[in-house]
C-alpha cells in the first residue's frame, strides 16, 4: 500500500482471529488455484477471470481491489487482482497482454468474507526463466521469511524491516520504500505500516492480536520507482525487474501464525 500516517492499531479479538483465519485461508487457496494457469499464451486478463469467479461464485467471498481505492479523484481499481510481471513492482492492472516463457509475474489476492480482509502473493515462473530471474524471486521469498521470521510480541517495527533490508541488500538487490506492509482486518490497510527497511530497536513494539502483512518489493536494480499514468501500476524507474511475495499474519502470545499459507504449507 501507499504509505499513510500512523495513528491506532487495532488488536483482533480471538472471534476476529479466527475470521482472519477463514480469510487468509481463502486468498491462499486462490493463489493454489491459480498456479497451473499461469503458463505461456494467457492473459493476465484470463487469469483475473478465472480468480474472480472462483472467489465469487466458490468461495462466496468479494474481491477487495474491485473498485478499491476511488474518491479523492483517484481511480478506482478496475479489476478483482493485480498482476505485476517483470519491471512492473506491485498493482499492475489485469489486461490483454500475454505472459511468455521467460515472463515472472506476481498475481496478488485479496478476499474479503464475512467482513474479514486475507491477503497474500506469489511470484510465478512462466516457462524457463533467466538465473537472474529465478534467484530475484527466491530472495524477494526468503527476504519476506525473514520478516516473518522476526515477528513475536516485543519485537520492534524496525527490527523487523532491518531483517528484511538486510537480507536482500547482501544479495546485492535493493528494497522499494514508496509502498509497505499494513495492518489489516475489517480494513484492508489499516495501521500499523510495516516498512521492509529499518533500523533495530526502533518503531513500534508488536503485540499478540495484531494482524498486518509482510509484502517486501524487491528491485534487482536501483530501489527507485515511478507510477504510471493509469494511476495504479508502480515500475522501476531503471525497468530492472522487481519481485515480491506477501502472507497476512497473526501475532501470538508466543510468536507468530501465518495465516495465508497455500494448502502444501498447512500441517492442520
Ligand atoms: N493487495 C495489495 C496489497 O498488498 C493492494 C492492492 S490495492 C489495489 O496491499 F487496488 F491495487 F488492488
Ligand atoms: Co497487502
Ligand atoms: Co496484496
Amino acid at each position: 500500500m501507499l504509505m499513510a500516517r500512523q495513528t491506532h492499531v487495532s488488536i483482533k479479538t480471538p472471534e476476529e482471529q479466527a475470521r482472519m483465519r477463514v480469510a487468509g485461508r481463502l486468498a491462499a487457496d486462490v493463489l493454489d488455484m491459480i498456479g497451473e494457469h499461469v503458463r505461456p499464451g494467457v492473459t493476465t486478463d484470463e487469469l483475473n477471470d478465472l480468480c474472480h469467479r472462483h472467489i465469487v461464485e466458490a468461495q462466496g467471498a468479494i474481491p477487495a481491489p474491485l473498485n478499491y481505492g476511488g474518491g479523492g479523484g483517484r481511480i478506482p481499481f478496475p479489476k478483482s487482482i493485480c498482476t505485476s510481471v517483470n519491471h512492473v513492482v506491485c498493482h499492475g492492472i489485469p489486461g490483454d497482454r500475454r505472459l511468455k516463457a521467460g515472463d515472472i509475474v506476481n498475481v496478488d489476492i485479496t478476499v474479503i468474507k464475512d467482513g474479514f480482509h486475507g491477503d497474500t502473493s506469489r511470484m510465478f515462473l512462466v516457462g524457463k526463466c533467466s538465473l537472474q530471474a529465478e534467484r530475484l524471486c527466491r530472495v524477494a521469498f526468503e527476504a519476506m521469511w525473514e520478516g516473518i521470521r522476526s515477528i513475536r510480541p516485543g519485537t520492534r517495527l524496525g527490527d523487523l524491516g532491518h531483517s528484511v533490508q538486510r537480507h536482500v541488500e547482501a544479495q546485492g538487490y535493493s528494497v522499494v520504500r514508496e509502498y509497505c506492509g499494513h495492518g489489516i482486518g475489517r480494513v484492508f490497510h489499516e495501521d500499523p505500516q510495516i516498512l521492509h527497511y529499518g533500523e533495530p530497536g526502533t518503531g513500534l513494539a508488536l503485540e499478540a492480536g495484531m494482524t498486518f502483512t509482510v509484502e517486501p518489493m524487491v528491485n534487482a536494480g536501483r530501489r527507485h520507482v515511478k507510477l504510471l499514468p493509469d494511476g495504479w501500476t508502480v515500475v522501476t524507474k531503471d525497468h530492472s525487474l522487481s519481485a515480491q511475495w506477501e502472507h497476512t499474519v497473526l501475532v501470538t502470545p508466543t510468536g507468530v501464525e501465518v495465516l495465508t499459507l497455500g494448502a502444501a504449507d498447512r500441517t492442520a
